[in-house]
C-alpha cells in the first residue's frame, strides 16, 4: 500500500542580477525592474490550483530557491507565507529556508525574512577566495560574503547554510582548505560542498575555463575536505550535505527519503503521492517566468504531468535513498513505493556481494565503497 509520507512546498523565484557561467538552474538574468507583487499574486493562484492534490495534509517544510530569492523583498515574502499559510496547514515547527545570494544583502533584509517566518537561509558563496570568485562570475567578493551572513545572524537567524563549491578554475588544495576555514570561522550549522560540474547549455560547458583541477586533484581535494568538516563537527550525512548535530536541511532530506512536495512558480516540480488512486504523480511547471506567470492559476501553468510506474519506483527510490549515509527502512521503501520489499532482493544481494550496501535490522545503507561506485550501484535497479 502506498502511504502519502510528509509533505514539503517548493517555491521557485527564478531571477539573478546576474547569470553565473556554471548554473544550469532555471534562473534569468534580471532585466530592470522585477515584478515581485505579481510575481506573489501569481505563486498564490498556482498555490489554489494545486491545492486538491493535497487537501488536508501538514506541510513540515518550505524552501523559497532560485534564482536568487534574496532579491525578493521581505514584505513579498511575507505576504506569499501568510497568503500560504490561509490555504494550507503549515506546522508551527516547519523549516523554512531562503535561498540568498550575498551580492543582495542589505541592512534590515534578513530582520525581515525573519519576521516573515523565515528561519533557515542557505548563502551561495561558493568561494572565499576573491579570485575564484571572479572567475565564476560571482557579483560578490569574499569581505561581503561574509558580511551578508553577519547581517543574518545579527538579525537571530542562526539555522545557516553556506554552499561552497570545491574543483575551481585555479583552485589548488591549499585554497579549498582556506575556504572551508573561513566557512568554519562564521560558525554555520549546516555546509554544503559541492564539486564544480561542467553543465550542457552554461558558458562554462561551451568554453570550459582554464585551470580546472583535473580528477585526481578534485579527489584530493574531496578527501581533505570531508576530513577537515568532520574534524570541525560537521557530520557528512549526504553526497555534498555537512550538518552540525541536529542541524540537518529537514526540507532536503524529504526529497532523499522519497517523500511528497509541491512545487509552485516558474519551472517547479512536483511528487504527490494520491493515496486514493495508489499513484504517485510527478508534475512540472512552465520554465519561462512570464508565461509560467500569465498562465499561473490554470492548468496551462503545468509544463507537464507524469504517473511514476511501479516498474520505475526502486530506481526513483533508490537515487534518492542512497545518497544519504543513513540509508533506509525497507518499511519506508515499502510505504512510499507501494512496492513489497522482494522487489529490490536481486539487486540487494548483488550490490551486497560487492560489498557496496549493507542490509541489517530491517535497514540498508550504503557503504564508504558504495558511495563512490554510486552511479555503478544505481545501475543494479534499474
Ligand atoms: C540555486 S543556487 C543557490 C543560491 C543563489 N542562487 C546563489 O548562487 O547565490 C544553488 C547552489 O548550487 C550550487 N551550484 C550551482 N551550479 C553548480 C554547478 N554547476 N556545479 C556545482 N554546484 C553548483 C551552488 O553552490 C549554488 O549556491
Ligand atoms: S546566482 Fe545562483 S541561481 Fe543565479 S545564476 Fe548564479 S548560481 Fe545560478
Amino acid at each position: 500500500m502506498l502511504m502519502p509520507p510528509p509533505l514539503s512546498l517548493y517555491v521557485h523565484l527564478p531571477w539573478c542580477v546576474r547569470k553565473c557561467p556554471y548554473c544550469d538552474f532555471n534562473s534569468h538574468a534580471a532585466g530592470g525592474e522585477l515584478p515581485f507583487d505579481a510575481y506573489v499574486d501569481a505563486l498564490v493562484r498556482d498555490l489554489e490550483h494545486d491545492l486538491p492534490l493535497v487537501w488536508g495534509r501538514p506541510v513540515h517544510s518550505v524552501f523559497f530557491g532560485g534564482g536568487t530569492p534574496s532579491l525578493f523583498p521581505p514584505a513579498a515574502i511575507d505576504r506569499f507565507l501568510q497568503a500560504a499559510s490561509a490555504r494550507l496547514r503549515i506546522a508551527p515547527d516547519a523549516e523554512i529556508t531562503l535561498e540568498a545570494n550575498p551580492g543582495t544583502a542589505e541592512h534590515g533584509r534578513f530582520d525581515g525574512y525573519r519576521a516573515a517566518g523565515v528561519n533557515r537561509v542557505s548563502f551561495g558563496i561558493q568561494s572565499f577566495d576573491d579570485g575564484c570568485l571572479q572567475r565564476l562570475g560571482r557579483i560578490h567578493d569574499s569581505s561581503e560574503a561574509e558580511a551578508a551572513v553577519k547581517l543574518a545572524q545579527d538579525a537571530g537567524l542562526d539555522n545557516l547554510n553556506l554552499d561552497l563549491m570545491y574543483a575551481l578554475p585555479g583552485q589548488d588544495l591549499a585554497m579549498a582548505e582556506a575556504d572551508l576555514a573561513r566557512a568554519f570561522a562564521l560558525q554555520p550549522a549546516h555546509i554544503s560542498h559541492y564539486q564544480l560540474t561542467l553543465e550542457p547549455n552554461t558558458v562554462f560547458f561551451a568554453r570550459p575555463p582554464q585551470g580546472i583541477p583535473d580528477d585526481d586533484l578534485a579527489w584530493d581535494i574531496q578527501e581533505r575536505c570531508q576530513a577537515l568538516l568532520a574534524q570541525a563537527g560537521y557530520a557528512h550525512y549526504e553526497t555534498s550535505a555537512y550538518a552540525r548535530p541536529g542541524r540537518q536541511c529537514a526540507h532536503n532530506l524529504n526529497y532523499w527519503r522519497y517523500g511528497d512536495y509541491l512545487g509552485i512558480g516558474a519551472g517547479a516540480h512536483a511528487k504527490i503521492t494520491l493515496g486514493a488512486e495508489q499513484a504517485i504523480l510527478r508534475r512540472w511547471k512552465q520554465r519561462h517566468p512570464a508565461a509560467w506567470m500569465e498562465a499561473a492559476g490554470s492548468a496551462a501553468a503545468i509544463g507537464g504531468d507524469e504517473r511514476i510506474e511501479p516498474a520505475r519506483r526502486p530506481f526513483e527510490f533508490m537515487l534518492n535513498a542512497l545518497r544519504l549515509h543513513e540509508g533506509f527502512a525497507l518499511a519506508d521503501f515499502e510505504a512510499r513505493t507501494g512496492l513489497a520489499r522482494h522487489a529490490l532482493e536481486p539487486a540487494l544481494a548483488e550490490a551486497a556481494r560487492r560489498q557496496w550496501l549493507v542490509a541489517e535490522a530491517g535497514r540498508v545503507r550504503p557503504t564508504a565503497l558504495g558511495r563512490r561506485f554510486a552511479n555503478d550501484v544505481m545501475t543494479l535497479f534499474l
